[in-house]
């Protein structure tokens, strides 16, 4: 299958395209959606590198969020990648739709997609980067057979639902398991990391192995997006640069 045609054609005219590592992508999930074209706007200006989307279904997570329609309104605001983190349940249904949408990454749920290897092609074969997110209790083990098919993987550091929960701790040594694991094997996947991310352990996360930072409530929280981003791509810049 061709790539699918986009509304909008991609920068440079390439294909999916991968920002440069360490990378802030905050997610809109707690931006003021009412105000959402000022909202990025303030994040692109605050340094953001992409903009992660999670798409939930009130099935695989009790919560539901954006579809299609949103991602290519969300696509007309900003010339950046759009990550499109999909968690709902039969993910293959909808892939090609979120990638004419606009989705530059997009990531399944191990836990959603019993065929990967099938999965993963039909992302690439729609012309955006694909990626495997892992909750919290999943082991990266999971992936092991499929590593070199991943533009990245996506470790979830809370639960999936919703934005504004805590770090789940143990997530920081599973980021410095998942790196060891990726380089013994030789493939290139960036690792992303997503959930209760802040100025507090986005540098430790970044020493550990991490390449992008997603960031909701640390940077839309109501107060300054765009000082707020700012903050965090500031100490991403340090981290990349020791
Ligand atoms: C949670 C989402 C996250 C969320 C992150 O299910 O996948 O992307 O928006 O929000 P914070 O950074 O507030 O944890
Ligand atoms: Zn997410």
């Amino acid at each position: 299958m061709a790539s699918v045609p986009r509304e909008k054609p991609r920068a440079g005219g390439k294909t999916a395209r991968l920002p440069l590592a360490p990378a802030l992508a905050p997610s809109i999930l707690t931006a003021d959606f009412g105000h959402l074209a000022d909202e990025i706007a303030a994040a692109e200006a605050g340094g953001a590198k992409l903009f992660h989307l999670d798409v939930m279904d009130g099935h695989f997570v009790p919560n539901m969020t954006i579809g299609p329609l949103v991602v290519r309104a969300i696509d007309k605001l900003t010339d950046l990648p759009l990550d499109v983190h999909l968690m709902i349940e039969r993910p293959d249904l909808y892939i090609e739709a979120f990638a004419r949408a606009g989705a530059d990454l997009i990531s399944v749920h191990q836990e959603a997609a019993p065929h990967l290897h099938r999965t993963v092609q039909l992302i690439r074969d729609c012309g955006a980067s694909p990626g495997v997110a892992l909750n919290p209790a999943t082991p990266i083990g999971v992936l092991e057979e499929i590593f070199g098919d991943l533009d990245f993987v996506l470790l979830m550091s809370v639960d999936p639902g919703f934005g504004g929960q805590r770090f789940i701790a143990p997530v920081m040594k599973k980021v410095r398991a998942l790196r060891a694991r990726l380089e013994e094997s030789g493939a290139k996947a960036k690792i992303e990391v997503d959930g209760g991310v802040g100025p507090d352990n986005i540098v430790a996360l970044v020493e550990n192995g991490a390449d992008i930072l997603v960031a909701g409530s640390a940077v839309f929280d109501g107060r300054d997006p765009r000082g707020r981003a700012r903050a965090l791509a500031d100490l991403l810049e340090r981290a990349r640069r020791r």
